[in-house]
């Protein structure tokens, strides 16, 4: 090990990771699956989900992995008892108030751990959930506040992580809590510049393309069946990556790779949504 290394023992293992590395990194260079929410790596962690906790001897709580530095020697466990039954509560809790039906990774997180968010429901009371009514406000991309887990990933796109917008916030109390524009104005009324970023990072699909929401109220979303093609943006010089999602021969979203060295993920409204001329026909000359 290097002086530019920490070593730190994850589940009986040594595993050598570089100063400043987090626990999740430690467990991703160890191979080790770690649930998480808030996280990605392409924003700054805000610690707010508590899906990713682990073990570490010593440590009086549970501690996120995604914003815990691993520091020498330290004994982490990643699937004691005490894990796995908080990692479960945290996705039941959000189960039981949010519609994670388009979660995917959420879902199977659920699946692995049983999580039972039904075990809450009490005979006679109804649960209080997000119950909130879709907000399409234009043809770019739909708000569905129903299946927010207020995870910040947006808010943070929409600030200082990417776009430096800072058109939505968190607003409200308890089940009142919302991502919100200022004083709730509508996306187009509101700061928003429509670059999308808020809808790439969110894990649930609360934010989603407008088109992606037509498809699938009309049961007609078959992402098994679409290709995706990257490509690089044709409208200025910066160069950002494109991968075009098509169904049926049309377009139907545009997505950018977390990985890529010039955006990493991120796009202006030209790039996220100026595809759509290219689906113009005479047919579909609504789209
Ligand atoms: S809208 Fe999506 S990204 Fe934003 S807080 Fe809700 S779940 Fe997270
Ligand atoms: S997405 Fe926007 S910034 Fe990136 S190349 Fe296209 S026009 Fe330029
Ligand atoms: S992923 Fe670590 S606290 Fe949310």
């Amino acid at each position: 090990m290097s002086e530019s290394e920490v070593t730190v023992n994850i589940d009986g293992t040594d595993v050598d990771v570089a100063v400043g590395a987090t626990i999740l990194d430690a467990c991703r260079a160890a191979g080790i699956d770690t649930p998480t929410i808030c996280y990605a790596d392409n924003l700054t962690a805000v610690n707010v989900c508590r899906a990713c906790v682990v073990e570490v001897d010593g440590s009086r709580v549970l501690v996120p992995s995604c914003s815990r530095r691993a520091e020498p020697d330290m004994m982490i466990h990643t699937d004691s008892e005490r894990v796995r039954h908080s990692r479960t509560m945290v996705l039941e809790f959000l189960g039981s108030g949010v519609d994670l039906s388009q979660a995917d990774e959420i879902q199977r997180w659920m699946a692995h751990y049983g999580a039972d968010p039904d075990r809450y429901q009490v005979e006679g009371v109804e649960l209080e959930t997000m119950a909130e009514e879709v907000r399409v406000q234009d043809r770019l991309y739909v708000r569905d506040y129903d299946k927010c887990v207020l995870c910040y990933r947006c808010v943070e796109a929409c600030g200082d992580d990417a776009q430096h917008t800072y058109a939505i916030s968190l607003a409200g109390r308890g089940y009142g809590t919302r991502i919100s524009t200022e004083f709730d104005v509508t996306l187009p009324q509101s700061a928003c510049v429509y670059c999308g970023n808020c809808v790439a990072v969110c894990p649930t699909n609360a934010l989603q393309f407008t088109r992606e929401f037509e498809l699938r109220t009309a049961g007609e979303w078959r992402p098994e069946e679409q290709t995706v093609t990257r490509t690089v943006c044709s409208y200025c010089g910066v160069g950002c990556n494109l991968e075009l999602h098509v169904q049926d021969n049309e377009i139907v979203k545009c997505t950018s790779p977390d990985d890529h060295s010039v955006t990493m993920g991120n796009l202006c409204i030209k790039g996220r949504f100026g595809y759509q001329y290219v689906n113009a026909r005479p047919d579909a000359a609504d789209r």
